[in-house]
Formats: structure tokens, sequence, C-alpha cells
């Protein structure tokens, strides 16, 4: 019932741009997307020849540092890396204080806040303290991850091993059991690389924007980070591909075809929409949707997955796909509609699916918080608003109400 046009002209020159849809927040150089044809580079390589060749600490790297590196740098960065995914001995007690059971996703936002505890010395905004807090948290957040699985499961913790690799050691310290050797499927490890990948920065989406909103006001890398985490827990943005693999099941259960649950999606008063579909800059096609498609392929015919909702979800995309509904809004599979798919096959609960997206952003999150904190013009981030309520009102006393 309000006339935003009138309430605009007593706010002086703000722009009223619910949801930032065609407002610019910053210039970057780390990100291009063009929506309409479907690209995504990161500092100008495109996602398919960086997911086809590149592994994801050299893709974090290119991310934080704006080139590839060389042989030697990538090694000198590789093991710095390795050799700090191990953690405080009293984190590890930190994750006792929790709940068995625990979403793993909070527990990896306290798990940060915790090593920013444990880490002090490396919370300030100078050079050396950046630099050495982006090998901390690359190195330490898939540690946490997998403890915070652990726990969600009731299983003891493992130490990283310095034999092996950052994605090896991740693999390991959540599937392993101390008891003994844990065997590693290079199949399996490349695909999850290549998710990784294949997340590693998106530009100023939700939880992005909060790690720059938060760092604009000088909070420090891993409180911004931390940040970052909540903000990819909500199911419009990073929860969505758990939602996937939640949808497929119960259509399932439920008996129905692929085409009545269509049919419900486009009624609206059903509120249900087709998760994994439809994205704010993608009209066209989503590139690592494209991508992940031929490894959730691959992956469900290694791993014994589940090739039945594997069915459902390519029912379910060609009949959106065929359907004058998606069409015409022009929504089409986003890099979650697979990704579900891929983790439970690899032996993942539909909790940690989150977990692993953040992991993934990680080095988008600390390129983008370091990008802004480098940049000596940055403004504290500071909205205006429209306001629509209440004006000039006298108090009334509490007796009088
Ligand atoms: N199923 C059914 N209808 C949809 C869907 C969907 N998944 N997505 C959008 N629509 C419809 C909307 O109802 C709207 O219809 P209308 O014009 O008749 O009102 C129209 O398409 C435009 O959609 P918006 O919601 O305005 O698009 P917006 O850019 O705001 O939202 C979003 C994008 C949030 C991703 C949305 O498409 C969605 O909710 N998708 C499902 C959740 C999902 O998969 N999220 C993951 C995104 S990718 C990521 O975070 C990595």
């Amino acid at each position: 019932g309000h006339d935003i046009n009138k309430l605009l002209a007593q706010t002086g020159d703000t722009t009223y741009d619910q949801g930032f849809s065609s407002t610019a927040s910053c210039k970057s150089a780390i990100t291009f997307i063009d929506g309409d044809a479907g690209v995504l580079q990161y500092r100008g390589y495109s996602i398919e020849q960086l997911a086809e060749k590149s592994s994801f600490l050299e893709t974090a790297y290119l991310v934080i540092y704006g080139e590839l590196p060389t042989a030697e740098q990538l090694a000198t960065f590789e093991d710095r890396i390795t050799k700090n995914m191990i953690i405080d001995e009293r984190m590890r007690d930190f994750f006792r204080c929790f709940p068995r059971r625990s979403h793993p996703m909070p527990v990896l936002a306290a798990g940060i806040m915790g090593l920013s505890t444990f880490n002090s010395e490396t919370t300030g905004l100078d050079n050396d303290s950046v630099e050495e807090a982006t090998t901390r948290l690359l190195a330490k957040v898939p540690t946490l991850a997998a403890y915070g699985y652990k726990n969600s499961i009731g299983k003891p913790t493992l130490y990283p091993d310095h034999s092996l690799n950052y994605i090896e050691n991740f693999e390991r310290m959540s599937f392993g059991n101390p008891a003994e050797p844990y065997q590693i499927d290079d199949k399996i490890t490349r695909a999850l690389e290549v998710l990784l990948i294949l997340h590693a920065d998106h530009e100023q989406n939700c939880s992005t924007s909060t790690v720059r909103l938060v760092g604009s006001s000088q909070a420090n890398l891993y409180a911004s980070v931390a940040s970052g985490v909540n903000a990819l827990s909500g199911p419009l943005h990073g929860g969505a591909n758990q939602e996937v693999l939640e949808m497929l099941q119960q259509i399932k259960d439920s008996g129905m075809s692929v085409q009545e649950f269509v049919d419900k999606v486009k009624n609206k008063e059903s509120g249900i929409k087709l998760m994994g579909f439809g994205h704010r800059i993608y009209k066209n096609y989503d590139p690592r949707a494209n991508i992940i498609k031929k490894h959730a392929d691959e992956v469900l015919k290694l791993k014994e997955g589940r090739r039945d909702l594997l069915d459902i979800a390519q029912e379910l995309e060609q009949t959106a796909l065929n359907d004058d509904y998606f069409q015409s809004r022009k929504l089409y599979p986003n890099v979650d509609f697979y990704s579900g798919l891929i983790y439970e096959a690899m032996g993942f609960p539909v909790n940690m699916f989150t977990v692993l997206f953040a992991i993934g952003r990680l080095p988008g999150w600390i390129a983008q918080w370091r990008e802004q904190n480098n940049d000596k013009s940055t403004k504290i981030g500071r909205p205006r608003q429209v306001y629509v309520g209440q004006t000039h009102r006298d108090f009334v006393p509490l007796e009088q109400r």
C-alpha cells in the first residue's frame, strides 16, 4: 500500500533495490560471470578448463593471488597448507562439548570462531597476519569439517596425515577409522576435487557479500569467514543441495510421477519449488551444472549410490526443461541439482552437503575479503532503507494504553 516513489522522494538520492539485484557493491577482479551466456571465469580462466586441468589448491592459489602458481610456488603453498591441517589439541576437545548428532554446519561456524581464539596472533589486518590467517583457514577448515562430521555420527577423530594431499586428508579424516589404513579411491577424490573447484568463488553471492560486509567494519578474516558460513547455511543458498536430495526422496516415497510433481510446482499455491532449479544470475544455463552432471554419472557407477534418485533427477530435468513454465522464467538446473547425489554416493550424509560447499567456497571468501582489505578506498558497508513505519507519535503513558 505504500507508494515507493513518494517515499524515495523523501529520502534524497537513495534508490530502492530489494535483494540488490541491480546494485554493484564493489569493484572486483576475481570472478567474471556472464549469466546470459553461461560463462564463469576465475581470474580470466574458464571454469571448464580449471575443472578439467587444475587441482583445488592450485585454483585456490589462483583465486587468492590472481595468477596461476609456478611449480615451485605451488609446491611451497601445498606444503604450507598440508603441514597446518592439524588443530590445537584443546580445539579437538572443543568438539566434545557439542551434543552428539549436532548439525555439522553450525559446528563448523563455531569452530572457525574457535580457531580465531587459538590463532589470535593472526587476527590483524596487516599483510603478515592476513597471509598467516589465509594459510591456517585453508588448512584447518577441512579438519574442523571432518571433526564436526565425526561428532555428528559419534565416531573418533583422526589426525591429519602429512603423506596425503589436501583432499585425501579430508576424505580420510571424514571416513577413516583410527584402527585401520584408509583406502583412497582416485576417481572419488578427483570428483570431490572438481566439485570444490566449481564452488571456489561466485562473485557477490549472499555469503560472499556477507563476508565483505562484515569485513568492511574491519572485522578479521576468521570472523568474516564464519559469517559467510552462516549465510551459506540457508536453504535458498548453500542449503539447496540438501533440499534437492530430500525432494527426490519425497518424490520416490510418495509414488507420484515426475510430471505430477512438476504440475504441483507450477501451481504456485502449493508453495513448492523445484529445488536445484533457477538462479539469480544464470538465465541460460549454469556452466557448473553441466560439468557436475558428467561426474554424477561416473561416481554413481563407481559407488553403489542412489541410482534410483539419479533417474528421477534426470527425468525431472528433462520434464522441466521442456515445460513452458520453466522456459518462460528461464529456470535451469543450478550447481546444486546434481552435487548432492554425488556427495551421497561418496558416503556423506545430507547434513554434510553444505559443509562441503563451505570448504569449496573458502578460497573465494578469503580472496574477496583480501581484495577489499587491500583497497584503501573501502568504506564500511551501510545500506539505506525506505522507512514505511509510523512517524510523529506522542508517547502514551503505560496506564493509558
Ligand atoms: N521452482 C519453481 N519456480 C521457480 C523456481 C523454482 N526453483 N525458481 C524461481 N521460480 C519462479 C518464481 O516463483 C518466479 O515466478 P513468477 O515470476 O511467476 O513470480 C520466477 O520463477 C522468478 O523467480 P525469482 O524467485 O524472482 O528469482 P530469484 O532470482 O529471486 O531467485 C533462486 C533465485 C532463489 C535461486 C530461486 O530460483 C530458487 O528459490 N530456486 C530454488 C532454490 C535453489 O536451488 N537455490 C540454489 C541457488 S544456487 C546456489 O546458491 C549455489
